[in-house]
């Protein structure tokens, strides 16, 4: 038998994935992914790229390049980063393989074996995953609609010894809670945790997909304010904005943190996709981005509203839920005590799918809560499959 490391030993197959694994039907229609829409990918906006690439960048996008991006990416991105009010002249860029990588290397650079680290629950689950593979103490602090329970942070800080490495959350459309954090939120946090030590992993993959240019001055990210005395690693991702099939994310954050960072990746995979870089690069450049982003925050809004207004002709009273404002998800409270793996499994049998609430709480137990996401399905299938589950919820609660 070979003597696997202590940490693999954290990682666990979810019950989730061993229930999906049942759902084989290809009829099956899935509110459970949080993966854009295949529809909407920008196929022949990237063939053009490709297309008009000389001989010489096509080389180049085939070659390995810089560990930390390629500079004509860096430089456009940096442009876009700015233009939308991010402080990125007095921070340092890094391309990643996808934002997930970035969360990977700022837990690899601060967590050693049974540190503490701040997590909101319900909280990403990917980012819960990386922790858990670092051997963090995962120290959950509860979220309601407007952010993180302030009193709780305050508790955690107070109580916590040693102090937690750093806090990791999500500001713009939640996943899974499908929340905004209130800038009043943002700010009690950047009042708590300042000269602490406690550096911020602020990930924000979803604030381009708003539904109402009204909440942008609310969305303002805690990297936009650039807080004194406290270190931001702002995480942000082409994968919602062009496609997770590049594998293309970045962090921004201060000097001190990004030489680390840089030794991390180096080690890790040497550098992020050339070929992907390059596409990227030319979807900004040529201001595609723009024009994609605001068809897909459309059609996006149209298929949330369509999810808003079933769940509320379908639900039962009892189910409460958020409405969303961008992004991929809506999060289903059911009644206390209901357990929403049962209704899963009565769901796969009408032929249906979600994801469970513990799939995101870091302890693994509270299972009231259904996160239904509205990405990938269009708005007759959403019509179609959310009658299901409302049935599956009454067969089972009345
Ligand atoms: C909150 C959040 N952060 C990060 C990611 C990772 O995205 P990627 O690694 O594709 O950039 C996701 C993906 O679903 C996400 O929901």
């Amino acid at each position: 038998m070979p003597r696997f490391s202590k940490n693999i030993a954290n990682l666990r197959s979810s019950e989730i994935r061993d229930l999906m694994s049942l759902a084989t039907d290809p009829n099956m229609i899935s509110f459970a992914g949080g993966m854009p829409g295949n529809e909407l990918f920008p196929i022949k906006l990237v063939d053009n790229i490709y297309n008009s690439l000389t001989e010489r960048e096509k080389q180049a996008a085939m070659q390995y390049g810089p560990t930390t991006g390629l500079p004509t990416l860096l430089e456009s991105l940096s442009d876009y980063l700015e233009s939308k009010g991010l402080p990125v002249r007095n921070n340092r860029l890094i391309i990643t393989t996808g934002s997930l990588q970035a969360i990977h290397i700022l837990a690899k650079a601060f967590i050693d074996p049974g540190d503490p680290v701040l997590v909101e629950t319900p909280s990403f689950i990917g980012a819960l995953s990386t922790f858990r593979a670092c051997e963090a103490e995962l120290v959950t602090v509860p979220l309601h609609s407007d952010g993180m329970d302030i009193s709780i942070l305050q508790n955690r800080l107070d109580c916590n010894s040693p102090s937690p490495k750093f806090l990791y959350y999500v500001p713009n459309f939640h996943n899974p809670a499908g929340i905004i954090y209130t800038p009043e939120v943002k700010l009690q946090m950047v009042n708590l945790l300042r000269g602490k030590e406690i550096p911020i992993i602020e990930d924000d993959a979803y604030s381009d997909l708003y539904f109402y240019e009204e909440d942008l001055p609310k969305m303002r990210l805690i990297k936009e304010m650039d807080p004194e005395g406290i270190d931001v690693c702002f995480t942000g991702s082409f994968s919602k904005i062009l496609g997770p099939g590049l594998r293309l994310g970045w962090m921004l954050v201060p000097d001190s943190i990004y030489r680390k960072c840089e030794l991390i990746k180096q080690s890790l995979d040497a550098c992020s996709p050339s070929l992907s870089q390059v596409i990227a690069d030319k979807f900004i450049r040529e201001g595609y981005i723009h024009t994609y982003i605001t068809e897909v925050r459309e059609e996006y809004k149209k298929r949330g509203l369509a999810m808003i207004e079933t769940l509320e002709s379908c639900l039962p009273e009892y189910v409460s839920f958020e409405k969303p404002r961008g992004g991929f998800y809506t999060w289903l409270k059911l009644p206390e005590g209901c357990d929403a793996t049962d209704v899963l499994r009565k769901a796969i049998e009408k032929g249906v799918v979600f994801v469970t609430g513990k799939t995101f709480d870091p302890d693994g137990a509270c299972n009231d809560h259904m996160r239904v996401s509205f990405c990938n399905t269009d708005i007759e299938t959403i019509h179609r499959g959310i009658p299901l589950i409302a049935e599956a919820i009454r067969e089972l609660y009345g």
